[in-house]
């Protein structure tokens, strides 16, 4: 392959391309695609078992993948190997079951569309193997979504539990799958595993009650009895020997060396929990396994008239007890059964072997229901959940078919006879997808190429499954046909309808040789993949699968949950027939069929190396059987005659446009013309591939290996480009979002703000006019025209006068108000004024208003009246002028208990002459004393007080007029104190007198003696002197003193 861009880059992946082929041709070939003389059997053979020896199990037909079972185990299942093959291209790296596992996970991905991969063989050919490694790889390698964090473990751990209970021991492979397995694991957008899904497929029930020989039962009832502790069996009332019981000792190999019951048991339990059976569910589980055993030990005896009875009553009870049904009951069931003739019901015995194969249905039919609700419980917990589902819409879906191989036993059944269909029926799949399809379209696009010549086993199908005229139907028609049928009447029917047939044989048509292998019961089918002697014994009740409705009554009314759920009531009065197993299971296979005919398939070819599971050892007949019968060589042919790869133009150029400037990124022309473009750059030679009507054929996978590299290597380019374009976009319409909603913001709040100062103004003008109105007719009566201007120069005068309130009693100002509120302002006037009063009065300490109500007395006298009075307003009254100190103990003891309240220096002038005497003026509550220093001169009681005459100007003579009737008086005290206001008002207060005192304004009279005046005369000077007058008078002359 040439490319005209690139080359050094391309010739570099082609190198590597090689080498790596070269490297990996080294042991056969690694793609049968690849074969030289790819005609010959025998080289394909010799391929295989070259590879084989060396342990490479896996060799491609194109993408199709041939396993060989190496009946070992090799070290190619690792995580590392895992990795190996994660996100590499199918072709670059040697063939192996995770890389078809990786190409349908990508192809998922990429294609967003939902795959399939189908798994084919025989018997023991490695498919269960082989699913349970794909499932693996998913488990492993895929994301995992946060809410399905344990899914992969439950998939993973649903393979243990239905192996248990649908697998066993059979000739061919010790771990046979005894059902067939559909499972479809959900992807979500992201590549995250999601959910699972398993459909489930006719169970080999007649396994439960009776197996060839060499042959077990399913494993769970062997893992049970070795695996389970003492206290478990004890209350199943089992013992652990397996040879106690019948339904596990028809092939004499209850015990298998290759196979670890104990362990597996261990495995099992530990995966029911992670599936997330509750502990009840396992035990109504086990229940129910262990009652199968002790039903298989129920046995029968007969009369002497032909009645059946129970010999074996605590193998019954046992199993009644663990089904959770009347013991009575259950007995009467199995021996009696109910018919309903003409509308009535009638009991009739049933014979020994009715007895018989009425207990074998039961535990037939309690174990394949329990079977299918297991499988309806895993998907429960494999479900998923709704609410995912929902937000996933572009879930994606793989599916993994793991069925039953195609198996010819010495003695084939009923079951044999399905199995094998089924597997006719995949082949035929196999056959429309890969083989016909794959001519007819060469055919249609208009490819020249040479037809290749293979077994279509369509013939086989419909001989099987026609309408009317296939077996099957012959079979169902047998079954309900009234009147003597037997297994032997269907076989003459068969001869009758199908003896022609050329894949139909019976010994009555078969010739001479044929007939002494095959017995009178036995017919033949000629299988795509061998010849099947099935012997129709059994066959009718096999399809018949009928359970006595006795049985089905009693079991309905089970108190173990899982039973009472497989066995409905609906089931018991529904007296319809229910479909027959065959047709049954071809419809199931139907469904399959379209199933994974929707989704892309890929393909998983197991050949058995061997019929002895030995590792090591090619038994080339048995192979070669194998690769006819798959239509390998054909598989072969066609691929190497066609082209390893097609793609619809559109699919094919949307994918690697980016690989040529002329498609990329967009291509406007035709298709056709846009692939021939691209080819031609990519430098695609003629024989490498071929354009038809609408789809581009490539030969080689080399080819395309190439092309996926180069695609591969241009991604990072692509990316950029796509982020860049992305970006751009995303912020072009993140900015344009910005943009239109700040542009709706702006409109809205711009309008808002122009609505409100429209508002605003509409208002304020009718204010304004309704003010003016007012004022016009302020002086009329409150009314509407003028409420508002008055209630504004109201409210405005009351604002005004918050303000202005006067802040203390002697702030006397106080806003004018307005005409109409005049009255109102008085009031609150006279209210403020009393608050702050009232506030002032609270304020004041004891102290203060001694001072104070001492001070008013003071006011009250001399106020206006006394010269010296301003000044003294200024000045604090003391307590006392004389410290304690300064009176004379001697007085003090003299006056005893009378206190001195106040005490002051005065001078006393004698009433005649005048003369000066220095003394203490001490007053008590009831009277006033003279002291001279250490003696009392005077006592002047309160009582007896005429009169205090004080001038009118600023000296500070005061005079004490006291009667003369009272010698102890002494008469008239004239002094002079420098503190006369204070004196005189504490005097008066003390002597309760305020109103004795009298404020002369030019002279004060007193009393010389009883008969005679004295006259003080008082003059203005500029200083205080105190003289003797003329005319005997004293003349004191008072300075003139400011307020301040
Ligand atoms: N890849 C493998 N590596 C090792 N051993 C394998 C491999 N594949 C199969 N085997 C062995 O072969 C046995 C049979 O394989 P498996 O059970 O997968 O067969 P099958 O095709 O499913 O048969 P059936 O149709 O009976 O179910 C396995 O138990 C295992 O021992
Ligand atoms: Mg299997």
């Amino acid at each position: 392959m040439r490319y005209q861009s690139r080359e050094v880059d391309e010739g570099r992946v082609r190198l590597v391309m090689e080498s790596a082929l070269t490297a990996r041709d080294r042991v056969g070939v690694q793609d049968f695609v690849l074969l030289e003389n790819y005609n010959s059997e025998a080289t394909f053979i010799e391929n295989l078992r070259r590879r084989f020896r060396e342990n490479l199990i896996y060799t491609y037909i194109g993408s199709v993948l041939v396993s060989v079972n190496p009946y070992k185990e090799l070290e190619i299942y690792s995580k590392q190997q895992m990795e190996r093959y994660r996100g590499v291209s199918f072709y670059e790296i040697s063939p192996h079951i995770y890389a078809i596992s990786d190409n349908t996970y990508r192809a998922m991905r990429t294609e967003r569309r939902d795959q399939c991969i189908l798994i084919s063989g025989e018997s023991g050919a490695g498919k269960t193997e082989a699913s349970k490694k794909i499932l693996l790889y998913f488990a492993v390698t895929c994301p995992t979504n946060n809410h399905m964090v344990t899914l992969g473990d439950r998939l993973l751990q649903s393979n243990p539990v239905l192996e248990a209970f649908g697998n066993a021991k059979t000739l061919r492979n010790d771990n046979s799958s005894r059902f067939g397995k559909y499972m479809d694991i959900q992807f979500d957008f992201k590549g995250a595993t999601m959910g699972g899904h398993i459909l489930n497929y006719l169970l080999e029930k007649s396994r439960v009650v009776h197996q060839n020989h060499g042959e077990r039962n399913f494993h769970i009832f062997y893992q049970l009895l070795d695996g389970g502790d003492d206290d478990l069996l004890n209350t199943l009332n089992l013992e652990r020997n397996p040879h106690s019981y019948r339904y596990l000792v028809k092939g004499s190999c209850a015990r298998v060396s290759s196979i670890s019951d104990k362990n597996n048991w261990r495995v099992v339990r530990k995966a029911l929990d992670v599936i997330g059976f509750t502990a009840e569910e396992v035990q109504k589980l086990l229940n129910i396994i262990a009652s199968v055993l002790h039903l298989g030990n129920t046995l029968f005896g007969e009369g002497e008239e032909g009645e059946t009875y129970i010999i074996t009553e605590t193998q019954l009870s046992n199993a009644a007890k663990l089904l959770g049904v009347d013991g009575s009951a259950l007995k009467e069931a199995l021996t009696h059964k109910k018919l309903t003739a003409k509308g009535e019901e009638m009991i009739s015995p049933l014979n020994f072997e009715q007895a018989v194969s009425a207990r074998d249905a039961l535990a037939k039919a309690v174990y394949g229901r329990t079977f299918n609700w297991l499988v309806e419980k895993i998907n429960q917990s494999l479900a998923l959940k709704e609410e995912i589902y929902h937000s996933s819409k572009d879930a994606s879906v793989i599916g993994l078919l793991d069925i039953y191989g195609f198996e010819v036993l010495q003695h084939n059944s009923f079951e044999q006879f399905c199995i094998n269909y089924c597997n006719e029926k995949l082949q035929q799949l196999f056959i429309e997808l890969t083989l016909r399809s794959e001519q007819e379209e060469y055919e249609t696009e208009g490819i020249a190429w040479e037809t290749v010549q293979y077994f279509d086993n369509k013939i086989i199908c419909d001989l099987i499954e026609e309408k009317h005229k296939g077996i099957i139907s012959i079979l169902d028609e047998e079954c309900l046909r009234p009147g003597e049928t037997c297994d032997i009447s269907f076989l003459e029917k068969l001869e009758d309808i199908v003896g022609g047939h050329p894949h139909f044989i019976t010994h009555k048509l078969a010739n001479g040789k044929t007939r002494r292998v095959m017995s009178r019961e036995e017919f033949r089918l000629l299988h795509y993949a061998g010849e099947v002697n099935y012997n129709v014994n059994g066959f009718l009740d096999k399809n018949n699968d009928l359970l006595n409705r006795n049985l089905k009554e009693v079991m309905c009314q089970s108190e173990n949950q899982i039973l009472s759920h497989c066995f409905r009531r609906e089931e018991v009065i529904d007296q319809k027939r229910p479909e027959m197993a065959a047709s049954q299971f071809k419809n199931s296979l139907m469904k399959l069929m379209e199933i994974l005919m929707s989704k892309e398939p890929s393909y998983v070819r197991c050949i058995k190396p061997n019929d002895t599971k030995q590792p090591g050892r090619f038994d080339e007949v048995l192979v070669r059987h194998q690769v006819k019968y798959l239509g390998l060589m054909e598989n072969l042919r066609v691929r190497r005659a066609g082209f390893a790869y097609r793609r619809r133009f559109e699919a094919f150029l949307q994918r690697y446009k980016p690989l040529c400037p002329e498609t990329w990124p967009n291509w406007n022309g035709k298709l056709a013309d846009g692939v021939s473009a691209l080819v031609n750059h990519l430098g695609y030679k003629p024989e490498e591939y071929k354009l038809g009507r609408s789809k581009i054929f490539i030969r080689f996978p080399k080819t395309l290996f190439a092309t996926e590299d180069a695609l591969e290597a241009k991604k990072p380019e692509i990316a950029l480009t796509l982020q860049k374009s992305w970006r751009g976009y995303r912020e072009r319409a993140n900015y344009q979002r910005i943009r239109h909603a700040v542009i709706v913001i702006q409109s809205g709040w711009r309008g808002m703000k122009a609505r409100r100062r429209a508002k605003r103004r509409r208002e304020a003008a009718q204010l304004i006019r309704r003010f003016i109105k007012g004022f016009i007719c302020r002086h009329e009566e409150y009314c509407d025209d003028n409420d508002y201007f008055l209630d504004h120069v109201r409210c405005s005068f009351l604002k005004h006068l918050r303000k202005n309130l006067p802040r203390s009693v002697l702030d006397k100002s106080w806003p004018t108000p307005p005409a109409l509120l005049v009255e109102a302002s008085e009031h609150l006037q006279m209210l403020h004024m009393r608050n702050m009063v009232i506030k002032y009065c609270r304020r004041v300490q004891p102290e203060w208003k001694k001072q104070m109500m001492q001070k008013v007395v003071a006011s009250e006298i001399f106020k206006d009246q006394k010269g010296s009075y301003p000044h003294s307003v200024g000045r604090l009254f003391l307590d006392t002028r004389l410290e304690r100190e300064q009176i004379s103990l001697k007085v003090l003891q003299t006056l005893g208990s009378e206190k001195v309240q106040y005490g002051v220096a005065v001078i006393k002038y004698d009433r005649r002459g005048f003369k000066p005497r220095p003394r203490q003026l001490l007053l008590t509550n009831s009277f006033a004393v003279l002291v001279d220093r250490t003696k009392i001169k005077q006592r002047l009681d309160y009582a007896a007080l005429r009169g205090v005459s004080v001038s009118s100007l600023c000296d500070g003579m005061v005079v004490l007029h006291m009667p003369w009737e009272d010698n102890k008086q002494k008469g008239d005290a004239v002094l002079h104190c420098s503190h006369v206001i204070e004196l005189v008002t504490k005097l008066a207060m003390m002597a309760s007198k305020t109103n004795y005192v009298n404020i002369n304004p030019g002279c004060i009279r007193f009393g010389v003696s009883r008969t005679k005046e004295g006259i003080i005369d008082f003059v203005r000077g500029s200083e205080l002197k105190v003289a003797k007058g003329k005319r005997g008078h004293l003349l004191v002359t008072a300075p003139q003193i400011s307020a301040t």
